[in-house]
Parts: structure tokens; sequence; C-alpha cells
């Protein structure tokens, strides 16, 4: 079973092709929908390239693909942190050949002055954690929303925080709504279902059914979680504390390709930040993937632009991460 690989301690290394294989050894750490892992990387001589993989898209909730673009974008920054903490300026070319080929080329520029700042962020890969139980933003420091909204922008994406509370119940009604619309289709516990990883199955992808607080509290939560439990599956996300997340919707310009991509690097670094100040994240992405609410959504938060993720965000409990495929079957080389 692929763990947590010795890289937070372990110095990059001093020739290119061994540091191209130390990178991608951080970024196939993202997070991605069920981690599904929809990622490869391809070793060009000095270059890395960032390729999606349709063999782990989720056609009945993801038909266009957007959200495994946005999970490769997560990869590709926490690509360019590592490169960064090696002491390398990243190059990154997006979308290269335009649909057809790469999703991103990643080089390595001249030398970057590597800061505690950056040096923190990929201690934060690993301690990143999906955290479906309750979350409270109390405890964290009061910039921290401002921090986490400049992070988005470096990456070309909106972080637009909803805190009224007349936003925050007009949200958690499209959110209900949403869960309910996806949940009788049908196709998405269908879908859920072949992304199911059950204790001692020894699968490196898809969500342990144990990660979420179980059906009743995850439908009773002010926005109503995605539940992954199956009968008889310990709720290991289910806790009792104070669930006063901060939530925020993540938006981009437009809704092309190279949006989703801008959009997960930006969730990426949001979520590394976060990390940084003790915060856990989870989703409430009913409303975006709901294609009839999306609309809505984008209409009654007045969003500056089309929503890619809904985020809530806040110190939550000690939650174990699922497991990743080994790098061996992510890397590969021309
Ligand atoms: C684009 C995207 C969408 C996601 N949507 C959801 C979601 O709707 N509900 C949820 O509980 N988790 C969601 N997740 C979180 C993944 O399930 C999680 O990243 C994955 O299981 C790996 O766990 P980790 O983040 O702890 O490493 C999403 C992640 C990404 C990148």
């Amino acid at each position: 079973m692929s763990t947590s690989s010795d890289w937070p301690s372990r110095p990059a290394p001093d020739d290119v092709a061994g540091r191209l294989r130390w990178y991608a050894d951080v970024a196939r750490w993202a997070p991605s929908k069920h981690n599904s892992q929809p990622w490869r990387f391809v070793v060009d001589g000095g270059e890395l390239e960032v390729w999606a993989d349709p063999s782990r898209a989720l056609p009945d909730t993801d038909r266009q693909g957007r959200e495994l673009v946005l999970a490769c974008g997560c990869a590709l920054h926490l690509l360019c942190v590592a490169v960064r903490a090696a002491g390398r300026r990243p190059r990154v070319e997006v979308l290269p050949q335009g649909h057809s080929g790469p999703l991103a080329r990643v080089v390595e520029g001249g030398p970057w002055p590597t800061s505690d700042q950056d040096r923190a962020l990929l201690a934060a890969v690993p301690r990143r954690r999906t955290d479906r139980g309750p979350l409270d933003a109390t405890p964290l420091p009061p910039d921290l929303p401002f921090r986490l909204q400049d992070a988005a922008q470096d990456e070309g994406a909106v972080l637009r925080l909803v805190s009224t509370p007349g936003e925050l119940a007009s949200l958690a009604r499209l959110v209900e709504q949403a869960d309910r619309l996806l949940l009788r289709s049908g196709t998405v516990d269908r879908e859920l279902e072949r992304w199911h990883q059950h204790p001692g199955d020894g699968r490196q992808d898809g969500v342990p059914v144990t990660s979420s607080r179980g059906q009743a509290a995850s439908a009773r939560a002010d926005l109503v979680q995605r539940d992954f439990t199956v009968p008889g599956a310990v709720a290991a996300h289910d806790r009792p504390g104070r669930d006063q997340p901060l939530v925020a919707v993540l938006c981009t310009p437009a809704d092309r390709p190279a949006d989703w991509l801008a959009a997960g690097r930006a969730l990426a670094a949001v979520l590394l930040l976060a990390t940084t100040s003790g915060a856990n994240a989870s989703y409430a992405d009913q409303p975006v993937e709901a294609e009839q609410l999306r609309g809505q959504l984008q209409e009654q938060l007045a969003l500056p632009g089309p929503p890619q993720l809904v985020l809530r965000l806040g110190v939550g409990g000690q939650v174990d991460a699922p497991p990743r495929r080994d790098l061996d079957e992510v890397l590969f080389s021309r």
C-alpha cells in the first residue's frame, strides 16, 4: 500500500532526472474527486508534463471532465510547490498543444530563493486533509480568509467568501436541493460504488467507506455533506464539535479547460495555506455538479464568474489520508 512517501524528510536530488521524479512524487498527493487520481506525469528530457488520464473520468457526475482537469490543476500546483522548495523557479506552459496534448508542461527555470513559507507549504502537502466532520473556523487567524483570497487570485481564480446569514441560507438550500436531485438520478450512487474503498481491500485509490460523518449526520449538517458510508462502516469523521466553517466558493472568469486548470491550482494553493494554519477542508459541490442549479448558485450569490467548487474550511479532527497509487503507476518517461 502506498503511504506517505519519504520525500518530506528527503532533500531534492542533485540530478535533474531525480528531481523531476521527486516533484511527481509530491504532486500525486493532490486531492481529486473520489480520490480518482486522474493524472499522469511524463518526463521528456528536462521537462515534466501533466496529462489527464481519461480512464479515470467520472462521466456520471462530471460529464465535461471539469473536475478531472481541476484535480490535475491541483497536482500541477503541488508540483510547483515542490520545484520552489527545491530552489528552482517553475516555468509552466499551460495547454502547450491546445486541447490535444498535455494539460501543462513544467521545466525548472533559474534559481529560486526558497523561503520558510515555501518549505512550510511543502511540509503541508502530506498533512492536508479532506475532513467531512465538523469544522470550526473560529480559532483560525483573522487574516487567513484574506490570505486565502490572495492565494486564489495569484492563480487566476476568485475565492468568494460566503459569510452573511442570508447567503449561507441560500447556499444551504441549493446544496440540499442539488443533493436530492443528484441522488434521485441514481447515477451518483452507482458511480460512487465504483470508487468505494473497503477496509483491507488494498486498493490505492477511491474514497474509504469510513471517511464521512455518517448518513444521518451528513444529512443534518448545515451544508449537506456527501456521504461515503456503507452499512456497517464506522463513520471516522463523525465526532462532536462546533460546525462553523469558513465557507467559500471558488470561481473563475470563464468556464473553459484553462479556467478549470486555474481553479485546481487555486484550490491547492488555498488548501495548503489553510493547512499551514491548522485547518482541514471539505466540499459541498452538489450545486456545482447539478447543472440545473449551477446558474442559480452564481445568480443567488452574485458570484463574479462560474462557480467551480464550494469549500468548507476550519479546524477539524485527526483523520487518515486516503492512499495514493504508487509513483511508478503515474510517472512515465518518453
Ligand atoms: C474537484 C474535486 C471535487 C471534490 N468533490 C468532493 C465532494 O463533492 N464531496 C466530498 O466529500 N469530497 C470531495 N472532494 C474531495 C475528495 O474526495 C478527496 O480529495 C479525496 O478523497 C482524497 O482525499 P484527501 O483530499 O484527504 O487527500 C473533491 C475533490 C476535488 C479535487
